[in-house]
Formats: structure tokens, sequence, C-alpha cells
């Protein structure tokens, strides 16, 4: 009866601990910046297929309506280095393991706003899962979130037409998000 016990226990124990393994899922944030909401969309759609948090990027100052007034403020902002302030920050991103970073392409680099963000934090051990949304430059900032934030793993950056999107939001985004997350095995 004894042995019958201590039988019963240790399946009961190893049972518990796989239980526990098990609930040790990643935890995700998606943070994304997003001016005509093209990544916002695909930003919601990794949401949905993914349940981590939602995370917008914004800055404090707007950029002007018209196109024209944009493209000179965003120039003057590039020549400048400038780092424009953002209103809020994550104040938990120590307790994310995979970061999901969504941008539109800017003049085939990152938007100011994005320098902003990855200069903010320090994302050593993370790993960085990039989205973007594009023209027809998408550029490669790969290269510049690397170097941002050196000390995380940096996974291929998901790049989806901002034009797709913005032709049929909810759609668009669900297929290419899909492949891409089992492609970088965060699903
Ligand atoms: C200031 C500015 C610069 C842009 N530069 C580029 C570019 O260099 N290459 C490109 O493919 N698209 C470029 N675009 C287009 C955007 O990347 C595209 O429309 C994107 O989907 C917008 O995303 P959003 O709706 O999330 O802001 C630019 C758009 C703006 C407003």
């Amino acid at each position: 009866m004894k042995k019958l016990f201590i039988l019963f226990a240790a399946v009961a124990f190893f049972f518990a601990l796989g239980t526990g393994l098990e609930a040790q899922e990643k935890k995700i944030l998606i943070a994304y910046y997003s001016l005509t909401n093209n990544t916002k969309n695909v930003a919601l759609e990794i949401q949905r297929q993914t349940g981590g948090d939602l995370f917008q990027i914004e800055t404090v100052a707007t950029y002007p309506d018209d196109y024209e007034g944009l493209l000179q403020v965003v120039e003057k902002e590039r020549n400048d280095n400038a780092r424009p302030e953002l209103k809020a920050k994550v104040d938990n991103i120590e307790s994310y393991d995979v970061i999901f970073i969504g941008y539109p392409a800017w003049f085939s680099d990152l938007p100011p706003a994005l320098y902003t963000f990855l200069e903010s934090y320090d994302l050593t051990g993370k790993t960085i899962a990039p989205f973007c949304t594009h023209g027809t430059a998408p550029g490669d900032q790969d290269a510049t979130i690397k170097r941002l934030q050196p000390n995380a793993t940096v996974l291929e950056t998901l790049k989806i037409s901002g034009n797709t999107v913005k032709e049929d939001p909810e759609n668009a985004p669900k297929q290419p998000v899909s492949d891409w997350l089992s492609k970088i095995g965060v699903k």
C-alpha cells in the first residue's frame, strides 16, 4: 500500500512539473508606430494571432496633415538626427520575452520615433521581431535595429505593402502574418 502511495505521489509530482513547464509561455509585446494605420492593422493581426500586448508608439508633437509639409518636417528631423519625444514608455518591458516592433518605411529608413523608442530601452536577451509596411522602396532597416539593440536577437522582418493593407485592412495581413509567425517560430 505504501509503495502504491509513493508511486501515485511520484506520478502526481511529474504531472504537476509538466504542466508547470508548459505554462511558461513566452510573453509577447507588440509595439508599433503608425501614422496612417497600415502598420497598426498589421499589429492588430499579430495581436489576434499571438495574443500579445499592444503598445502604440506616439510622438508628443504631431506631424502636418498635408503630405508635402509632412515630408519637409521629416526631412528636417532626419538632417538634425532628431529623436522626437514619445508620449509614453512601456514600463514593464523587462517582463517580455518577444518584442514585435512595427513601423512604416520612411525614406527607406526607420521613422525618427523608432530611433527614440529603440534608444529608450536595453533589450539585452530579448527577441525582436520587426515588421514593416511600405510603398515601393522598403529599404533594409535590420542593420539599424541590430546596431541600436546589439544584445537582442533580431528575427527576419515581415514586409507588407501598405497599399495592400489599406485596400483590405482586415484580411490582407492575415496570411502573410500567419506564414511569417510560423517561419520565425513564434506561434
Ligand atoms: C514621410 C514618409 C516617408 C516615406 N518613405 C517611404 C520610403 O522610403 N519607401 C517606401 O516604400 N515607402 C515610404 N513611405 C510610405 C509608407 O511607408 C507606407 O505608406 C506605409 O504603409 C505607411 O504606414 P502607416 O500607415 O502605418 O503610417 C513613406 C511615407 C511617409 C509618410
